[in-house]
């Protein structure tokens, strides 16, 4: 299945997909990489590991929707047909969520339906919450909304900070997310 991960920063869970995909029995052939900050790690990254990767400024367009429709045509131009968003930091309009729709998926910090936006880690600990994680799930209209595919769950310890929890999860990240997207496109055609 052609697919594109989108980014904004360092990149690492889009490397650990690049890495599962390398099997030849991974379902996902990831095809493009693109980053709404041209400035992102995981640009070099990607291109270094041999997959097109491409900016897309967000900065230079006056509206969400123009920046997604130049984020659509690319995806197209590339004859993507499945979405993995990995630490892309822009909130996705109606505009291009209908049009992506179950197609669409993204990974984030915490064990959704808890602490959707950010400061996930800092919110789970300032609640008294005794695990904290991350969610792989469907992109809805509402913002770390959709339907969950999978989860990985850590222990919140006592001395926990925002920073140890947020390096905790990542690990479980890099490994929770290549099997939720192997599932979601297992038997995809
Ligand atoms: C991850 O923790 C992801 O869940 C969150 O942002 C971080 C991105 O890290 N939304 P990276 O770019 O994959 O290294």
């Amino acid at each position: 299945v052609r697919t594109a991960v989108l980014i904004s920063g360092r990149g690492s869970n889009m490397m650990a997909l690049l890495a599962a995909a390398r099997a030849d029995d991974y379902p996902a052939d990831i095809q493009l990489v693109i980053s709404n900050r041209p400035e992102a790690d995981g640009l070099r990254k990607a291109d270094a590991a041999g997959v097109t990767a491409i900016a897309i400024d967000h900065k230079d367009f006056d509206t969400r929707e123009a920046f997604e429709r130049e984020l659509d045509a690319a995806l197209r131009a590339h004859k993507i047909d499945f979405v993995a968003c990995a630490g892309f930091m822009r909130v996705l309009t109606e505009w291009f969520v209908s049009r992506w729709e179950g197609r669409l998926i993204n990974i984030h910090p915490s064990l959704l339906p808890k602490y959707k936006g950010l400061h996930t880690h800092k919110r789970a600990i300032e609640a008294g919450d005794a695990e904290g994680g991350a969610s792989v799930h469907w992109v809805a209209t509402e913002v770390d909304g959709g339907d969950i595919i999978d989860h990985e769950a850590v222990q919140i310890e006592a001395d926990e900070t925002p920073e140890s929890l947020a390096n905790k999860v990542l690990k479980r990240e890099l490994v929770l997310y290549p099997r939720a997207l192997n599932k979601v496109l297992m038997g995809w055609h």
